[in-house]
């Protein structure tokens, strides 16, 4: 049994400490959601649909300090969270201790080596996906695989997540695997947050397939400015194909709006149109993506400030 600390009380958070807890690893979730947290410790966490359990073991807190000092991490909260919970993290990450990001967007590991020194501070990749039914409630997406990119220190985390079932790979190209779920997600998520439909309901007419085509493709042009190696030829069909197989879900940027939270656009669409500018490239439509959505946030007067808010 080894003692796992998840930053997150999410969507993600939950499929990861189920699964960890039913390997009978020791799970602590450290959130800001306090109904979350209390949830989870009232009465574990629960899988949506699940006959096998009722729920799954974990503590829940919502100070670090409560907790004794951690070797093993996982970062599972939204990227515009990174720096809050690199901090708390800086508080109980033991000096041989690794935290592994598993987030999406641009600029997570970045912000993680500052606070906590690079050898403290690793990430990954995961095409995982989870929805949120409530508190310390969770339904999991279909199957997917973990990428790493090797680092001294990630073994014993590696282990752990193989013994619960996850599919993990190490790549040397990780930025390459990066970009590559950039590129998906600034096509997939501020349209369907915007449209209010399923993954799916966008290829269902030209103009949203349009837009999703014109989106990938300025991030394809902006990557390959960059001399990032995707994983995919074309970036297109790539996103249509996800799209596809994603057809029945609710993008994670859907579910933030749908629950009145902020959402990961800054990472998202915000990293490409900065990326963009870096090698001296328009991307207009990630531009007018990244504004809409802060616009809906706005008008639905999300604070980033409300951290007892359900926004994991
Ligand atoms: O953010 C998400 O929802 C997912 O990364 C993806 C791939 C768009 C599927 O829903």
């Amino acid at each position: 049994m080894t003692d796992i600390l998840i930053v997150g009380s999410g969507a993600m958070a939950l499929l990861f400490g189920a699964r960890l807890a039913a390997s009978d690893h020791k799970v602590t979730l450290l959130g800001t959601w306090r109904e979350g947290i209390q949830a989870i410790n009232q009465s574990g966490i629960r899988i949506a649909g699940d006959l096998k359990r009722d729920s799954y073991p974990a503590q829940g807190v919502t100070d670090p300090l409560k907790i004794p000092p951690v070797k093993l991490a996982l970062l599972l909260v939204k990227s515009w969270q990174t720096e809050r919970a690199a901090k708390q993290l800086a508080q109980i990450l033991d000096p041989e201790g690794i935290v592994l990001s598993l987030q999406n967007g641009l600029g997570n590991l970045e912000i993680l080596g500052e606070i906590l020194g690079d050898r403290r501070a690793a990430q990954g990749v995961t095409t995982y996906g989870a929805t949120l039914i409530g508190p310390g409630v969770v339904c999991p997406g279909g199957e997917g695989i973990i990428s790493v990119q090797p680092h001294p220190g990630l073994d014993p985390l590696i282990q752990c997540l193989k013994q619960s079932g996850f599919s993990i790979q190490e790549v040397k190209n990780l930025s390459g695997l990066v970009w590559s779920k950039l590129i998906i997600n600034v096509a997939i998520n501020p349209l369907t947050a915007l449209l209010n439909v399923k993954n799916g309901q966008l290829l269902d007419n030209k103009y949203s397939k349009g837009l999703m085509s014109l989106a990938a493709c300025e991030a394809g042009n902006v990557a390959q400015a960059l001399g990032i190696e995707l994983g995919y030829e074309d970036p297109v069909s790539a996103v249509e194909a996800v799209a596809a197989a994603t057809a029945e879900n609710i993008s994670s940027m859907l579910q933030d709006i749908r629950r009145g939270a902020p959402t990961e656009i800054d990472a998202m669409c915000g990293a490409v149109v900065r990326a963009g500018r870096s090698v001296n490239l328009n991307t207009p439509v990630n531009e007018i993506m990244l504004l809409l959505i802060q616009a809906r946030e706005n008008i639905m007067r999300i604070s980033e400030n409300e951290n007892n808010d359900n926004n994991e």
